[in-house]
């Protein structure tokens, strides 16, 4: 595990000191609530009914038995329910890919298994949950296909509007350039469907507040996104519709667009004119969203030194019938390895399941794995080291933009990962580091994420006595966002860490994006230190009005604010203590909201960078895998946190070892539905799994990027991750396994 430096606890410098959690102590003493434990004074409780079809249509629902259980209130189906807005756009959420956005109960048509079709209330959980079972429902079914291997043949290029990307671009005659090269590697890579599996499922409680105006606690990465959304949906004026989602149990990319739990509470509680709780079961988990499964083509020209001539790399991911869901698995490439010929190509195939969503790096994490995997290939096709062929052929520029690196510390990462796994004692041929009964193997790649900063407000607010307090609508999912706003104001203002409040995910605090992309440092980072910069002006401004001011002449970047001072940084003798200021100027409370923007120069890539180096231990006679030691090496601009950076960076390498090792959903194609839908038997990686992982932040100073330098580290620990663990067991074992995850039965099989 990590070695950090102690917590430093007298200082008010906080930027880049390994900081614990400020909400480290409500979530451990239970005291956090989540959106599911509001108990409110006459709460109901919704229990979903979901369709037991993959297609077709709702020919009848008969509740009467479940209305007659004793202690049920109501059971809302699409024929029963209020009114809710008829136009599509009403239903397009933010973060919304293209096509028709899925409206609950809305009307009788099934698009997938596992879509909810009634809500049944009851004055408890367990009576509407066992009433839920007397509602008798008839199905006109139709022909689903959920398999993407039916339906390969019908891929199709995705619409670019609303966010979708639309074809890559080509650059030279990747075709041409394929076919004349010295060396060549082809191969085809799956990755399945996964979930995402957050610890708190999603749900909502939603508070009655009479009509026109309405209350929730919702399970969501983004306030401001479930309360336009709830506004739009059921007509209310957005500053009447209130949304809290102060502590998030995990999310991963399943909670950026509402759930459809949002609108069954609200819908009830608008029904029923009381306040109705919907908590999604474990199974439900699994019906909701997922990450899509992908099917890669890669194609590697090189000459024998293993210079690349050619790349190609098609895919075919899965979506919905009724929406366009695209990441962004191929065009990375561009961005990693000089390549003169480059032809990448996107194209989805609709099934008759749930839309899939965004999960921790969409796109990068299966893109890279499949790349990643496809230059280990030409590693052993050319005979040069796999860290070796990288270096040869690194980029320094984005080939995609043709546009130099706002910076670029992937050399280090990989300088610095490789000593400290000590990759120099590698041998390279496959099965040649037997230890015992065990094959060991040593594998690496490389991971990239792009580096996002999104429009975001925050409030700042200093009292007399030193307190400041923090308030933006941003989320805290879990990566430590409560902490980095309170490290940067706290530092930004001289006051101790401990005398700040900072407060999130409320949609009645400054605008601010889902939580996601990893944007969320950048965004609300640099929001809090511009409204943290609007204080400290006015505070000099007052401190310059005082008499006899020691700083009278001094600008805003001639004084520090430290240990509750402002001083000159060139004569700490002149110097005036905040509260002294503040007294003086007759202000009892100085706040300044700020919102800060990316910059509009666009003359450089944006983007983190990582190198992964993995040591699997194989049991050659029974097939187990064990990962028994992982180095992350990341560079990531400025770390403002490296104790909660790097646990998002193990966490994302424990996703990573799920990915390579463990997680995929079963699709029973008969039925079209996950068969799998339980943490039983849709294995994540649990303590026993997961050994060493080491994670370095290397230097990476970067002035372009933002105020603050930084770029985000929430998802680029998996991107990578499970390529380093699958070239690792082909190193140990000679066996190259191109389907994850990689099973016993496949290590085993012929
Ligand atoms: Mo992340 S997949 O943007 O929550």
């Amino acid at each position: 595990m990590t070695h950090l430096p102690p917590m430093t606890t007298r200082s008010t410098t906080y930027i880049g000191v390994p900081t614990s959690r400020v909400d480290g102590r409500v979530k451990v003493t239970g005291t956090a609530k989540y959106a599911a434990e509001y108990n409110l004074a006459g709460l109901a409780h919704g229990f979903v009914i979901t369709s037991a079809i993959a297609r077709g249509r709702i020919r009848r629902i008969d509740a009467s038995d479940a209305l007659a259980v004793d202690g049920v209130i109501d059971v809302i189906t699409h024929e029963t329910r209020p009114k809710l807005a008829s136009s599509d756009d009403k239903y397009h959420d933010d973060v919304a890919p293209p096509g028709v956005p899925y409206r609950p109960l809305y009307d009788d048509k099934i698009r997938w298994s596992g879509q909810p079709v009634a809500l049944v209330v009851a004055e408890d959980l367990e009576t509407a949950r066992y009433a839920a079972s007397f509602v008798q429902i008839e199905y006109q079914r139709d022909e689903h296909v959920t398999d993407v291997d039916a339906e390969r043949e019908r891929a199709y290029v995705p619409p670019k509007e609303r966010g979708g990307m639309g074809p890559a671009e080509d650059a030279g005659d990747a075709a041409q350039a394929f076919a004349d090269a010295e060396v060549k590697v082809e191969a085809e890579y799956r990755t399945p469907i996964e979930h995402h599996n957050p610890m708190e499922t999603h749900a909502t409680t939603a508070v009655w507040e009479g009509d026109g105006q309405i209350t929730v606690f919702d399970k969501t990465q983004g306030v401001k996104n479930s309360q336009q959304y709830v506004a739009n949906v059921f007509g209310y004026r957005p500053d009447k519709v209130h949304v809290m989602a102060p502590y998030v149990g995990g999310a991963f990319g399943l909670a950026l667009r509402p759930g459809y739990q949002l609108v069954l509470a609200v819908m009830a509680t608008r029904a029923l004119k009381r306040s109705v709780r919907v908590a999604l079961t474990r199974q439900q988990m699994f019906t909701l969203s997922y990450r899509p499964s992908t099917i890669q083509k890669l194609a590697l020209g090189a000459r024998h030194d293993g210079t690349l001539t050619s790349w190609r790399h098609e895919t075919v991911a899965i979506t919905s019938r009724h929406e366009d869901y695209q990441d962004n698995v191929v065009n990375w490439s561009r961005q990693l390895y000089a390549c003169p010929a480059s032809a990448l190509d996107y194209k989805l195939v609709k099934l008759d399941l749930a839309t899939p969503c965004d999960m921790r790096a969409p796109g990068g994490t299966t893109g890279l794995y499949a790349i990643e995997c496809a230059m280990d290939e030409l590693a052993y096709a050319v005979g040069i080291d796999p860290l070796e062929l990288r270096l040869k052929n690194y980029s320094d520029k984005d080939q995609s933009e043709n546009k130099p690196y706002t910076s670029k510390e992937l050399r280090a990462c990989y300088r610095h990962g490789a000593e400290r796994f000590g990759w120099s004692r590698r041998s390279h041929a496959p099965r040649s580091m037997r230890e015992g009964r065990e094959l060991v193997g040593w594998g690496m790649a490389t991971g990239i994420w792009e580096a996002m900063q999104m429009k975001a407000g925050a409030k700042v607010a200093l009292g007399m006595n030193g307190d400041l307090e923090i308030a933006s609508a941003f989320a805290d999912i879990g990566p430590g966002t409560y902490t980095m706003a309170t490290q940067i104001a706290a530092d930004m203002l001289g006051v101790p860490i401990y005398n700040v409040t900072t407060k999130l995910s409320d949609s009645t605090f400054p605008q601010a994006p889902v939580e996601g992309g990893s944007w969320t440092t950048a965004s609300l980072g640099c929001a809090v230190r511009e409204a943290c910069q609007g204080i400290r002006r006015e505070l000099l401004r007052l401190a310059q009005e005082m008499d006899g001011s020691p700083l009278a002449d001094c600008g805003l970047d001639d004084v520090a604010f430290a240990d509750g001072r402002i001083r000159a940084k060139d004569d700490p003798a002149r110097a005036v203590a905040v509260a002294d200021v503040m007294r003086a100027g007759g202000a009892e409370r100085i706040t300044q909201e700020a919102t800060a923007e990316p910059s509009e120069d666009e003359s450089h890539a944006k983007f983190t960078h990582s190198a992964i180096f993995a040591e699997v231990r194989v049991d050659e006679e029974l097939g187990l895998i064990r990962v028994t030691r992982v180095v992350n090496a990341v560079a990531a601009g400025r770390i403002i946190n490296p104790k909660t950076a790097a646990s998002q960076v193990m966490g994302g390498v424990v996703g990573g070892i799920g990915m390579a090792l463990l997680e995929e959903t079963f699709v029973d194609h008969a039925l079209g539905r996950p068969m799998n839908h339980n943490l039983a038997e849709y294995h994540v990686p649990a303590n026993a799994d997961v050994h060493d992982i080491d994670v370095i932040f290397v230097e990476e100073k970067d002035d372009l990027i933002n105020p603050l330098g930084v770029k985000g580290v929430g998802e680029i620990g998996i991107v990578g991750t499970a390529a380093a663990i699958a070239n690792a067991v082909f190193h140990a074992t000679g066996k190259r396994v191109r389907d994850l995850p990689i099973t016993i039965d496949k290590v085993l099989g012929a």
